[in-house]
């Protein structure tokens, strides 16, 4: 009886177990827990062994061994095939054709910004300066006070700022690194700072983010003289030994005197075109002798030391190296756009 219906169990499993096809592969596993599951019916059988008696029960045992064992086999060796037939779908799916012509690799490009500050930076290194960081988040004393732009000074008019509250703003000008540096260094140093700076201003030449570069000498017996010929140095090699360099009187804070640097323009060598608008030159930094009150405020001795520090504009020099007459083709992210500047 329970033979019989043991050979029944394992005919009726393997006529399943071909019927399979490979579109239902997934009832595999179902066959698989209803015959070996915890629950399943050869679990009930080995179960069962318990009440037959001390001869039957071998014969039995041996029996369930070999209907597993005939099942097992066919249910393994149907997996199997499945298993092949998938991984030659995959095959098939995943083929590369090899001849296919290809679609090209977009290459990128050297940001403009990112290849003026580059060309400024080994200029400035190759004569002794050190590059330092300082954060776009910065306090209103670093960026005004300590600056000599006191609170509620109308030279803050000059600057349009992004204030987060009372006390924290975006920087608005890289000057704010002058204070960080000469509270931390013990002069004589040459540092200049690129970096990102925001102010509230939105035309063809003004962007809310732009960046500038600005550079600190601090010594003994700097002296404008000084700071005409490094600037000169400096024009010549980023715009061409025939740059004329102009040198203006103007006003900032924390310089004094100040200064205001024009070059010729490169585009019309000082003809006059209308990239400089006709006057054959163009405004490019801001400069001049460090004002002592500065130096004392950041706990330097302005009896013993002199500076000098200029900031340029990096977005304006970017523009004018590469006759781009919108800052916003700056910001845009096209990449046919930073192509040309190739
Ligand atoms: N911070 C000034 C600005 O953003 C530029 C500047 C002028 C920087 C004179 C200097 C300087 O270091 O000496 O308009």
């Amino acid at each position: 009886m329970l033979v019989e219906k043991l050979e029944n169990l394992k005919q009726e499993i393997l006529a399943e177990i071909d019927k399979v096809d490979y579109s239902l592969r997934k009832t595999l596993t179902e066959i698989r827990v209803k015959v070996f599951g915890k629950s399943g019916h050869l679990t009930m059988f080995s179960k069962g062994m318990r009440e037959l008696s001390a001869e039957e029960r071998p014969k039995v045992g041996s029996l369930i061994n070999s209907v597993r064992n005939a099942i097992e086999e066919r249910l393994t060796a149907k997996e199997k095939e499945f298993e092949n037939l998938e991984l030659n779908e995959r095959l098939e799916r995943e083929k590369v054709d090899i001849t296919e012509p290809s679609k090209g690799v977009l290459k990128g490009a050297y940001h403009p910004i990112l290849d003026v500050t580059d060309k400024l930076m080994d200029i400035c290194v190759s004569l002794g300066f050190s590059v330092v960081e300082g954060p776009e988040v910065e306090s209103d004393y670093y960026n005004f006070e300590a600056m000599n732009i006191p609170k509620n000074h109308p030279s803050r008019d000059m600057q349009d700022t992004f204030f987060i509250n009372d006390n924290i703003l975006l920087r608005s000008q890289t000057s704010a690194v002058q204070a960080r540096e000469m509270e931390t260094r013990k002069p004589p140093f040459k540092i200049i700072c690129p970096g990102k700076t925001y102010r509230n201003d939105s035309d063809s030449t003004h962007s809310p983010v732009f960046h500038q570069l600005e550079g600190l000498v601090i010594d003994e017996n700097v002296s404008m003289a000084d700071l005409k010929s490094m600037l000169t140095n400096l024009m010549k090699r980023l715009y061409g030994e025939d740059t004329t360099i102009r040198f203006r009187p103007s006003f900032f804070p924390f310089t004094e005197p100040s200064i205001e640097v024009d070059v010729s323009c490169p585009s019309c060598h000082g003809k006059g075109c209308t990239t400089c608008k006709g006057t054959g030159m163009l405004e490019l930094l801001g400069a001049g002798i460090v004002n002592p009150k500065v130096l004392e405020m950041s706990g330097i001795d302005s009896k013993k030391y002199r500076g000098f520090a200029f900031g340029f504009g990096l977005d304006r020099t970017a523009m004018i190296l590469n006759s781009i007459n919108n800052i916003r083709y700056l910001y845009r992210n096209d990449i046919r756009f930073l192509n040309q500047m190739k």
